[in-house]
C-alpha cells in the first residue's frame, strides 16, 4: 500500500496543475550598479551544521522505498554531490517496515559518500527509536521531522491523531545525538508553531511554504471520485512565513527558506528574507523527471550562475552580504505582512 502511495506521489506530483504563489515576486530589491568586485571573487560557500557547503541550497526530502524511488534517489544524490550540497531523503517509514525498501534510501549515502550531509526523514508521530534507526539506515547527519497533517487528513488511509507529536519531538531531539530539523511539506509555518518548535529544542526550521508542491492536489489525484480543489489555496505563502520567522529573533535557529523555489531569483530572495539555506524539491524533480540526470545538472548549474548574477547585482561578495541586502516588499505580501 504504502508502495504504491510512493511512486503515486511522483506520478500525482507530475500532473498536478494548480500554480500556487510564494510571493517572490512581492519582494522588490534594487538594482546596484557600482559592484567593487570581480565576478570570479564571487563567494557562495556557506557553513551549515559544521560544513562548509558550496552553495546555499538543498534538495529537499521527495522520496524512497520502490526501484524507481531508487533511481531517483540515486540521480539526486549525484547532483547533491556534484553540487557540494545536503540532501534529504524522502519519508523512511516505508523501510522501518519492509528491509526490501531499505536499499532506495542507502543508495543516497553510498552515492554521497561519508563526507556530504545527507538527512533522514520522518513523520512527528514516530519516536526516537524509529528515529535512530532512521538515521542509522542512512548514517545521517541530521534527522527531518515533517509536520503534515493537511495531507494526511485528505488521505484515506491518513493519519488523524496528531497529539504525540509535541511530545515526539521533544524526546527526539534529547535523544538523538544529531540535530532535528523540524519541516513542512508546502503548507508553510505560522510564527507560533516556529516559536513553539523552537521551545522543544529543535534548533532548524524548514518552512517548506505554499506556492510549489501541493499536497492537496497530488492527494486528490489519487481519489478522482472526491473534489478537494476549494483548498487548493490553503496555505502560509513561503515569503510571509520567511518575513514571521526573521521577527522570532531567534538567534539561534536556522532557517532553511523553501516552498516553491523555482529558479535562482527565488532562492536569491529567500536568502535576503533571512534564510540560511534554500531547499528545493519539486522544480528538481520535474527537470530530472523530463530530462533525466543531466538536464537536472545543467538546471542546478545555471541556477548557480544566475544566482551569482544577482550577488553581483546587489553588491553582495558573500552568501553573509545577502542578508544585509535592503529590499521592499508590495501587493499581497505586503498586506498580508501588515495584517500580523
Ligand atoms: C513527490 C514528492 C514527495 C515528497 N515526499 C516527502 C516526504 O516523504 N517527506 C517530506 O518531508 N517531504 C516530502 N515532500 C515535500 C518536500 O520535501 C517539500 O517540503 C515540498 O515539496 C515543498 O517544496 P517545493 O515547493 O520545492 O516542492 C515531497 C515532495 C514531493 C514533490
Amino acid at each position: 500500500m504504502r508502495k504504491y502511495r510512493k511512486q503515486e506521489h511522483i506520478e500525482n506530483y507530475l500532473k498536478t496543475s494548480f500554480h500556487g504563489d510564494p510571493l517572490f515576486k512581492d519582494v522588490f530589491i534594487q538594482h546596484y550598479s557600482l559592484p567593487g568586485f570581480a565576478f570570479n571573487e564571487i563567494d557562495t560557500h556557506v557553513d551549515f551544521m559544521g560544513h562548509s557547503l558550496d552553495f546555499p541550497l538543498m534538495i529537499n526530502a521527495i522520496t524512497g522505498g520502490t526501484e524507481f524511488a531508487e533511481e531517483i534517489n540515486r540521480d539526486l544524490a549525484r547532483l547533491a554531490k556534484d553540487f557540494s550540497i545536503p540532501m534529504a531523503v524522502g519519508s523512511q517509514t516505508i523501510a522501518l517496515e519492509d528491509e526490501d525498501a531499505v536499499e532506495s534510501f542507502t543508495i543516497v549515502r553510498e552515492t554521497i559518500g561519508k563526507d556530504g550531509l545527507v538527512f533522514a526523514n520522518l513523520n512527528g508521530l514516530l519516536g526516537p527509536e524509529e528515529a535512530k534507526k532512521a538515521v542509522k539506515m542512512i548514517d545521517a547527519d541530521a534527522l527531518q521531522i515533517h509536520l503534515n497533517p493537511a495531507q494526511e487528513l485528505i488521505m484515506e488511509e491518513g493519519d488523524r491523531d496528531f497529539r504525540p507529536v509535541r511530545e515526539n519531538i521533544r524526546a527526539i531531539v534529547a535523544s538523538l545525538d544529531v540535530p532535528v530539523i523540524v519541516k513542512e511539506v508546502g503548507f508553510g509555518m505560522s510564527s507560533q508553531v516556529i516559536q513553539e518548535i523552537y521551545d522543544l529544542g529543535v534548533r532548524y526550521v524548514d518552512v517548506a511554504g505554499f506556492g510549489g508542491t501541493n499536497f492537496f492536489e497530488v492527494e486528490n489525484l489519487r481519489y478522482p471520485e472526491e473534489d478537494y480543489s476549494e483548498l487548493f489555496s490553503w496555505g502560509n505563502p513561503t515569503c510571509l512565513c520567511l518575513l514571521l520567522a526573521k521577527d522570532l529573533g531567534l538567534k539561534d535557529l536556522k532557517i532553511i527558506g523553501s516552498g516553491g523555489i523555482r529558479g535562482a531569483e527565488d532562492l536569491f530572495k529567500a536568502l535576503v528574507l533571512g534564510s540560511d539555506l534554500g531547499a528545493i524539491s519539486g522544480e528538481l524533480l520535474n527537470y530530472l523527471i523530463h530530462g533525466g540526470y543531466a538536464y537536472a545538472h545543467q538546471f542546478l548549474d545555471q541556477l548557480q550562475y544566475k544566482f551569482k548574477i544577482l550577488m553581483m547585482l546587489t553588491g553582495s561578495k558573500t552568501i553573509e552580504d545577502i542578508k544585509k541586502v535592503p529590499y521592499g516588499l508590495k501587493g499581497d505580501l505586503r498586506s498580508l505582512y501588515d495584517t500580523f
